[in-house]
């Protein structure tokens, strides 16, 4: 059958991903280097805009840089702010996968104990023994994660987790809780090891089910970093508990329990702590301090608690919003129908300037358009709408994070503004939909296509020479390509793609 020929072929491409994954986190070797900047924009988010489902606003994302392959030369130009992080290209594929987590690091290897052992031969060895369980990973360059069972106690407001053992050894930790360690504006969770309780204090609340640390700082408040920063991860360190985990979580923002309640309550059973706000010493069994992460809206199932995968993670929002479609059309069993397209439009940067045009071009080729600014108080009530759709298009936003609700076998089409944005494209929304199992499809606009021709003259730097642009940092570069760049669709040149589409639900 024609489906399963293309599930296998993508299934040979997420293998192919899962590698990038791997490597990643190996991190052995840095080609491309992403800066994430902060912006006011996306921090001083009010509450207010936060109801929207986001087709407006910015992905914040990783500013390109191919010239700086070191993180050393982080920050020294004041634009460059806050955080870095190191992201594969494909042609470091050939690299083999050195390390992984877990290794233990200066400031966690546990007690070295020699013991002597005699070997079969009869000849006296020196042989290590075992080193106990890292508490801490800092292996990953995006986060830091710590794991503790037994006698753990949180103090609230200071957020101070200790660790009480007689087995570690004195140790102290800053954990940024957040998947983006190189953030500046949120507080670090400090982790401690005490061989004894004397001096720790005591526990003002027993719990029997295991916590998790984390903040609602940073990008949260943007509609992709809501979901690459915190719901994906929180799925990956929460899920496996099935309800039974309580979330302690500082910077707390209300309105996202709201608009998330339903991937919320899926995920725990328990009210969630204010830990900025409690005085309490809050005991569990079991603690995790920041989540669980391996790439932008990505999964490595190798590394995952229970083999999940990106699939996992949609077929649960599927269901944690009763979302009904599994799969997307097939236009080989039902010829007759039309294939739902949803046009992402947008209402601030990156525009499309023709979308009546557009439209029309699409109902030309037989889809069903439904055209959307996304802008909706209740994300169940458009989710359900996406859902519903087969194919899914926009200029590189946040609004295309909704791929997440797409059913299998739907295709996601990006536009992607000019000039130079394509591995920032693909990195933020081309991997993670494959590995969602959707089909992809990219569409790099012309010079022609981008309103930054009426603001710039054809032989500026911007259109000539985007490296010098995208070098002076995040800030300058966003300013010009993300903020000022509209998109007047060719449709004649695009309409190719579309029918491409169309092939892809034929399968
Ligand atoms: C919590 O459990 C510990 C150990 O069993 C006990 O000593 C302490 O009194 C308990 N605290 C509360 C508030 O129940
Ligand atoms: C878009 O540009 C990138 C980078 O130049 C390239 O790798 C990719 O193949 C292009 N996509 C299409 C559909 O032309």
């Amino acid at each position: 059958m024609g489906y399963d020929k293309t599930v296998a072929r993508n299934m040979s491409r997420i293998e192919a991903r899962k590698l990038s994954v791997a490597l990643l986190a190996g991190c052995c070797l840095v080609i491309l280097t992403y800066f994430i900047s902060m912006s006011e924009t996306t921090v001083d988010q009010q509450p207010s805009e936060a109801f929207g489902v986001g087709a407006d606003e910015e992905v914040e994302e990783q500013m390109l840089s191919l010239q700086k392959p070191e993180r050393e030369k982080k920050t020294e130009d004041a634009h460059e702010t806050s955080a870095e992080e190191r992201v594969h290209d494909d042609s470091s594929s050939t690299i083999t996968h050195a390390t992984a987590k877990e290794e233990p690091t200066e400031t966690n290897k546990p007690n070295e104990v020699l013991i002597a052992a005699e070997r079969s031969d009869g000849e006296r060895i020196q042989m290590m023994k075992p080193p106990a369980e890292p508490i801490c990973d800092f292996s990953n360059p995006r986060t830091e994660f710590c794991e503790m069972k037994g006698d753990v106690r949180i103090h609230g407001k200071p957020s101070s987790v200790v660790f009480v053992s007689p087995q570690q050894q004195s140790n102290e930790w800053k954990i940024m809780p957040y998947v983006r360690k190189q953030m500046e504006n949120i507080e670090k969770v400090s982790v401690r090891t005490a061989s004894s309780p004397e001096g720790v204090p005591s526990c003002t609340i027993n719990q029997t089910v295991p916590a998790i640390v984390f903040t609602l700082g940073g990008f949260i408040g943007n509609y992709y970093h809501d979901f690459t920063d915190t719901l994906l991860p929180l799925f990956m360190t929460a899920r496996q508990f099935d309800g039974e985990v309580q979330f302690l979580v500082t910077n707390v923002q209300m309105w996202w329990f709201g608009k998330y309640q339903q991937i919320i309550k899926r995920l725990t059973r328990y009210e969630f702590v204010d830990l900025d706000n409690s005085d309490e010493v809050l005991c569990h069994p079991h603690v995790m301090v920041g989540l669980r992460f391996h790439n932008d809206l990505m999964i490595d199932p190798a590394r995952a608690p229970n083999g999940y995968s990106m699939t996992d993670f949609t077929k649960f929002v599927r269901s944690a919003y009763s979302l009904e479609r599994e799969y997307a059309i097939s236009l080989r069993e039902q010829p007759d129908r039309k294939p739902k397209l949803l046009l992402v439009t947008r209402k601030g940067s990156r525009r499309f300037t023709n979308v009546p045009e557009i439209v029309a071009m699409a109902k030309g080729l037989n889809y069903e358009v439904v055209d959307e600014d996304a802008s909706f108080g209740d994300v169940a009530g458009f989710v359900g709408m996406v859902n519903s759709c087969d194919v899914i298009m926009g200029v590189h936003g946040a609004g295309l994070t909704n791929f997440v609700f797409l059913p299998m076998n739907a295709v996601l089409v990006q536009i992607v503004p000019c000039c130079e944005l394509e591995a920032m494209a693909t990195h933020t929304f081309g991997f993670p939909s494959m590995a969602a199992r959707l089909h992809y499809l990219e569409y790099n606009i012309t010079v022609d296509e981008s309103t930054l021709l009426q603001l710039y003259p054809r032989d500026h730097a911007v259109f000539t020479d985007p490296q010098s642009i995208h070098k002076l940092g995040w800030m300058d570069m966003e300013k010009i390509y993300l903020r000022k760049q509209d998109v007047k669709l060719d449709v004649n040149r695009f309409r190719p793609v579309l029918q491409k589409a169309m092939d892809l639900l034929r399968r």
